[in-house]
């Protein structure tokens, strides 16, 4: 079998060894060399430029290099009758749980307010809430935000999250669909993002979803930059409805350097680093997904191109 691979942000780098190690049996051709384009059956892709995925006319498998599949669906020329899986691994979900938890204590243990108090030789003794008085919010409750809510549970945090279908998840209350969002944010003081971007979650880090946040709400987007409204959190931070912001992903990647949000007081901001994708242990997911597509089986990590996720 034929592997293509393509990556608007890196080289086949640490690809390489990690891909041969694990799937000895597969070929692998790394853009622009890709050879004969009819003996491509699958192809392992970020970001793969509009067309170039519809120029492989014997593809069976698109791979996506991350969990995210919107760099691919945003590709109007793509082969529709091609099935898409994302990545799930282990370790990227560790990562992020790693990088949730630790946003979500720094914000409930007032570490931005005792910076600011450090700044201005401030000696002033905050007292935070216990954790089981601080409400998590986690839009998304999927192999993500299922595991930051279990982690941050484990923390004593009273923990919430939102997703399409409900949820049986130990001791995280599940709010399901459009009717039950605004009872969710009722009761949310840190909003995680944890969501597919699609059609139905453009935008929704935005004034509406805002002003129904408690007063002073925090908000962490580890989704996508398009769920959020950009001036619409600028304004909800100068008028004090979200205290505190932590941004790792943005609309334009790289943040451009003269961007607002690098210098605001009360955003952190860190370079779509919340959960890498990690050539080693992923090079297992993807060689499992290619002997499922050899054996002719289906893909349990298959996405649903009409839901966008
Ligand atoms: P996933 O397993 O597919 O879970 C998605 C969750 O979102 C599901 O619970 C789903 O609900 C819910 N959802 C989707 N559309 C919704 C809607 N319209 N309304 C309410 N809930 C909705 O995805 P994942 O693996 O957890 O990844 C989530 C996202 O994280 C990725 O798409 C990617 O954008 C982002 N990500 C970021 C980084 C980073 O480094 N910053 C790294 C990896 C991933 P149901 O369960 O009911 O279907
Ligand atoms: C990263 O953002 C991913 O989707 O894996």
């Amino acid at each position: 079998m034929i592997l293509a691979f393509y990556s608007a942000n890196r080289g086949l780098g640490a690809w390489e060894p990690a891909l041969r190690q694990a799937m000895p049996e597969v070929e692998l051709r790394a853009a622009p060399d890709l050879g004969d384009l009819e003996e491509i059956e699958a192809a392992l892709v970020w970001r793969p430029p509009p067309g170039w995925l519809a120029a492989l006319p014997n593809l069976k498998l698109i791979l996506s290099q991350g969990a995210g599949v919107d760099h691919i669906l945003t590709d109007p020329l793509r082969p529709r009758h091609v099935p898409i899986v994302r990545l799930v691994d282990p370790y990227m979900t560790r990562s992020m749980v790693e990088y949730v938890t630790f946003q979500v204590l720094r914000l409930h243990l007032k570490e931005p307010e005792f910076r600011r108090q450090q700044q201005d030789h401030v000696w002033r003794q905050l007292v935070p809430p216990s954790a089981r008085d601080r409400r998590i919010g986690i839009l998304g409750l999927g192999e993500l935000g299922a595991a930051c809510a279990a982690a941050l549970v484990a923390l004593g945090f009273d923990v919430a999250g939102w997703s399409r279908s409900p949820k049986q998840l130990p001791c995280v209350t599940s709010f399901a669909g459009e009717a039950a969002f605004d009872a969710f944010l009722a009761r949310t003081d840190i909003l995680v993002c944890l969501i597919p971007l699609t059609a139905a979650t453009r935008g929704i880090l935005g004034r509406a979803t805002f002003d129904r946040l408690p007063r002073g709400a925090s908000v962490i987007n580890a989704g996508r930059g398009g769920h959020l409204a950009e001036a619409d959190l600028l304004a909800a931070l100068a008028s004090g409805q979200i205290a505190e912001a932590v941004l790792d992903v943005f609309e334009t990647e790289p943040l451009p350097a003269d961007h607002a949000f690098w210098d605001h007081p009360r955003i952190v901001v860190t370079p779509h680093v919340a959960a890498l994708t990690n050539p080693v242990t992923a090079a297992e997911a993807i060689a499992a997904n290619l002997r499922r597509l050899a054996a002719g089986e289906d893909f349990p990590d298959r996405i649903d191109p009409d839901a966008g996720y």
